[in-house]
């Protein structure tokens, strides 16, 4: 079949298994050029390992430290004749590539939240690889069914306590609009937390720990993000960013257990990127247009890819020290939260209108990207070929 791009609000509901894998090369690709890291783990789970911050953190560790790895994720196949997810392909080119230079890479597809996906994961981990030295935890979902009371929880982006009222984008469209959010309820705000907090990534250490597959002086790692006042309202003091603050507490609930066997855990605070959830949030992704424009002017512009290289080289491992903030928290959004960098994003933001979107955001450069993470817009891919949808997972 020919696969285009079909664009549903903030989703795509099409993806390009050729073009994801040429998605997934680039970014292997770009670790190619680094030098290889030092000190780096061995043996890596990644849950929530197919888009986004999670494959990358996959691929670093396998092509900067020809580490084994076990990726977590909940993706959709080809199925009746439709293409599958953009996770999927990328997955299932992520364990080509590593296979073809000798890597183990294997993966789980199913609900992390549930206890069935912990139980197998840490069943193969202890069949072919005895423990982990990193787990990376970087799921970013919708909901979440509680393992052990079977309740469903969604999770909302929405302010706190008051309305908020800003310029948003509808990037498909280029239209530049007003939103006004209600503030979270009570309810709303605990069931983000249930989804986002940090009590499942908990669950998997603990689960990892009593099956015996979590290394003397492993480390762990969250992503959150903090971003400047434009978003607060929406983020970080919203439904969202009460979430990761309870992410943050795990974190360093977690640390006290780790640190005493020389490992750690760490919450790395993050820089805005398109990906498949930051698309879903109000007013970001107008946000983003802007941060891009100037962070690209400025050449500090930086993707999923090499935001967890610097991570990886520079904070955790390859002799570097995590350089933590107040809080506690490894900061690779230095670049974005720059003042100079922020002083200009701010200084766009109230003149941008639908009108000079073109001229005031890089709307075009985000849209690309949107495109690439479901594997559209990639050089040397043929979009007019023929090609097959179902692709399979080589460790399935
Ligand atoms: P993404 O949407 O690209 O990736 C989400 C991953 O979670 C995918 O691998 C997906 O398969 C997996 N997943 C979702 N529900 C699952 C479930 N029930 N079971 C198993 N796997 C499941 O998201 P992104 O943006 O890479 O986010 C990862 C983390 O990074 C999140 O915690 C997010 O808040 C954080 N972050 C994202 C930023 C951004 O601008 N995109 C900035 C800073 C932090």
């Amino acid at each position: 079949m020919i696969i285009q791009p079909k664009i549903r609000g903030f989703i795509c509901v099409t993806a390009h298994p050729e073009g994801c894998d040429a998605h997934v090369q680039q970014q292997i690709d770009y670790v190619r050029t680094k030098a290889n890291l030092r000190e780096m783990p061995k043996r890596v789970l990644v849950i929530g390992a197919s888009t986004g911050y999670g494959l990358a953190s996959r691929i670093v560790p396998a092509f900067a430290g020809r580490a084994a790895t076990v990726g977590v994720f909940f993706e959709r196949p080809s199925e009746n004749g439709k293409p599958a997810s953009a996770g999927w392909y990328n997955s299932c080119a992520f364990e080509r590539a590593a296979n073809a230079v000798g890597l183990y890479a294997k993966s789980i597809n199913g609900d992390a939240f549930s206890s069935e996906i912990k139980d197998r994961t840490v069943e193969l981990i202890r069949k072919d690889l005895g423990t982990v030295d990193l787990v990376v935890y970087s799921l970013a979902s919708p909901r979440r069914t509680h393992p052990k009371t079977g309740e469903t929880y969604k999770s909302v982006l929405k302010p706190v306590e008051k309305t908020f009222t800003a310029k948003t984008v509808d990037t498909d469209k280029g239209l530049v609009t007003d939103i006004s959010i209600e503030p979270a309820s009570e309810q709303e705000i605990s069931d983000t937390v249930q989804v986002m907090g940090g009590e499942d990534w908990e669950m998997w250490i603990d689960a990892l720990e009593k099956g015996g597959a979590l290394a003397e002086g492993a480390k762990t790692v969250a992503y959150s993000y903090i971003g400047p006042d434009l978003t607060w309202a929406i983020y970080r003091n919203g439904t969202i960013g009460r979430a990761k603050e309870d992410l943050e507490a795990t974190a360093r609930k977690l640390h006290q257990k780790l640190s005493p066997s020389g490992g750690g855990a760490f919450v790395s605070v993050n820089k805005a990127l398109v990906t498949q959830a930051s698309s879903a949030i109000p007013v970001v992704p107008l946000y983003i247009s802007l941060l891009y424009k100037v962070m690209k002017q400025k050449g500090l512009h930086e993707g999923c890819i090499e935001q967890i290289q610097r991570l990886f080289a520079d904070r955790l491992y390859n002799g570097a020290s995590a350089q933590l903030d107040e809080a506690s928290r490894i900061r690779m959004d230095d670049w974005e939260m720059l003042a100079d960098v922020q002083s200009e994003v701010a200084a766009l933001w109230p003149s941008v209108t639908t009108e000079n979107l073109p001229q005031c955001s890089d709307i075009q450069g985000y849209r690309e990207e949107f495109l690439r993470l479901f594997g559209f817009g990639l050089s040397g891919v043929d979009y007019t070929a023929d090609v097959s949808p179902e692709v399979a997972l080589p460790s399935a």
